[in-house]
């Protein structure tokens, strides 16, 4: 009995040093568990005269209490520290800047092509497409350009299984479209084309876009005015001067390229001409009754002029600061 209250210091002591829970519920064992001290202390009573059995008890059951409610606030202490260790590890700055939602915008190409297209289909052409794995037939033979031909020798073609091959130009459309309407055709076809070719003004894929009139009376002029138009309004230039050079392609006569300058010198932006008549024969429109103009440009061609880009590979490195400026 004289050894209670100095047992009580030791414990309470041990108590206080206790740095985390496990510790505490071993040293909680030491003194309360059913084989700790003081429980100990209780099972000795019997052998105590009875006249002094309550007033040990009493005490023992005192010290203990005292002890229950010391571990009960270092339970709870301990609790806060963990807590507050766990909120200084974890600290998050409210008031930093939120991270912000990026937002997208349009690739320059799939802007410039919708610009085309408005601009077409406000003065009343369709809008078609075909497939980007083409037949030789449809890429070469129905434009003709018959197997054996230069021209096909000027086209690198890339070829896939089964004889098929990336289309090398949106001409091939011209075909799948007048086989299956009759005219007047008035139509312009954007798509992709491939061409084994790579360097600062050539890619491997880039877009054309084609345009096809047929009608009873479409003439060279018409051919002439519907381009200079579309140029005009495309690149808002007042100074635009357009010039029709001649030149050869198996699928027009005549035939010529499409040059513009915006004051020294020219550029070549697409070629074009009158459908060759053998083409017409193709798709079994009758040459003595219809005729009618086509043409292609280069899409990348008029989006670098438009926007003053002089790599056209820019447009398919993916360069986030390259692309933004068009947002
Ligand atoms: N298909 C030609 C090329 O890719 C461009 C072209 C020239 C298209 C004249 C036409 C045309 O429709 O009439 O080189």
């Amino acid at each position: 009995m004289e050894s209670l209250d100095q047992l009580v210091q030791e414990a309470l002591e041990e108590f206080r040093r206790v740095k985390d829970p496990d510790s505490l519920e071993r040293a909680k064992a030491r003194y309360l568990g059913r084989a700790g001290i003081l429980t100990g202390l209780l099972k000795t009573l019997g052998r105590l005269p009875p006249e002094e059995r309550p007033v040990a008890g009493a005490r023992i059951n005192q010290a203990k209490q005292r002890l229950e409610e010391a571990l009960a606030r270092t339970r709870e202490a301990l609790a806060w520290r963990t807590l507050e260790e766990r909120l200084a590890s974890e600290a998050l700055d409210v008031s930093l800047p939120g991270r912000g939602q990026g937002v997208g915008g349009l690739h320059p190409v799939t802007r410039t092509l919708a610009r085309i297209e408005a601009l077409f289909a406000s003065i009343g052409f369709e809008i078609a497409s075909g497939p980007e794995i083409e037949t030789d037939y449809y890429n070469f033979t129905a434009l003709n350009i018959p197997e054996g031909h230069p021209a096909r020798a000027m086209h690198d073609t890339f070829y896939v299984e089964g004889g098929l091959l990336l289309r090398t130009h949106t001409s091939p459309i011209q075909i799948r479209y007048m086989e299956r309407h009759t005219p007047p055709v008035k139509i312009i076809a954007p798509g992709k084309v491939y061409r084994v070719d790579s360097d600062a003004t050539h890619s491997p894929m880039f877009h054309q876009v084609e345009g096809l009139w047929i009608d009873r009376h479409i003439t060279f002029a018409d051919l002439k005015g519907v381009v200079a138009d579309f140029l005009a309004r495309f690149f808002e230039r007042d100074t635009l001067r357009i010039r029709f050079r001649p030149s050869f392609f198996p699928f027009t006569e005549p035939s010529a390229e499409i040059d513009m300058s915006f004051g020294e010198g020219w550029l070549e932006l697409g070629g074009c001409g009158m459908v060759h008549p053998n083409v017409l024969k193709f798709v079994d429109i009758d040459a003595e009754r219809y005729q009618g103009f086509a043409f292609g440009l280069g899409v990348e061609r008029l989006a670098m002029l438009r926007y003053g880009v002089n790599d056209i590979r820019a447009f398919f490195e993916n360069d986030m600061r390259f692309l933004k400026q068009f947002n």
